[in-house]
């Protein structure tokens, strides 16, 4: 088993709802390590950066605008599988298709306000962990 590095979101819907500690145990239950985490209130600019492999979707401009709607964590798990085992966490995109028990089916309301981010390959992991981070701002455990 591999350990990887993963790139998540908490994002402004369940900031807002007062879930970041509910999602962070899951996490840790799961395995996963938290190395890394900070709140931002993104930018415009941040979250079109972040998603502009989406730029032609029609769905584009409700994304971004959703993400700079309040504030969010941006963090890094690390864990073995760590990339599958968040997506796994998280559930399906939508809500109404995610598996009961899934962080998108307890805590998400809809496609757009979907509760959480995950990296879905190791190449999006690395590139959404260095739009955030410094490797100085990672921090892996010694105890
Ligand atoms: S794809 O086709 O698999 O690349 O896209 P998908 O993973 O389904 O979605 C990419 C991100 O766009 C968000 N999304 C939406 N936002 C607003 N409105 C609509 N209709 C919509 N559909 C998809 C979705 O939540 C994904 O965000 P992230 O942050 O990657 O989970």
């Amino acid at each position: 088993m591999a350990i990887e590095r993963t790139l998540s979101i908490i994002k402004p819907d369940a900031v807002s709802r007062n879930l970041i500690g509910e999602i962070e145990s899951r996490f840790e239950k799961a395995g996963l390590q938290v190395v890394a985490a900070r709140m931002i209130h993104m930018t415009q600019e941040q979250a079109e950066g972040f998603y502009a492999e989406h730029r032609e979707r029609s769905f584009f401009p409700d994304l971004v605008g959703f993400m700079t709607s309040g504030p969010v964590i941006v963090q890094v798990l690390e864990g073995e599988n760590a990339i599958a085992r968040n997506r796994e966490l998280m559930g399906a995109t939508n809500p109404k298709e995610a598996e009961a028990g899934t962080i998108r089916a307890d805590y998400a309301d809809s496609i757009d306000a979907n509760a959480v981010h995950g990296s879905d390959s190791p190449e999006s992991a690395e590139r959404e962990i260095a739009y955030f981070f410094n490797d100085s701002e990672i921090c892996p455990r010694t105890l």
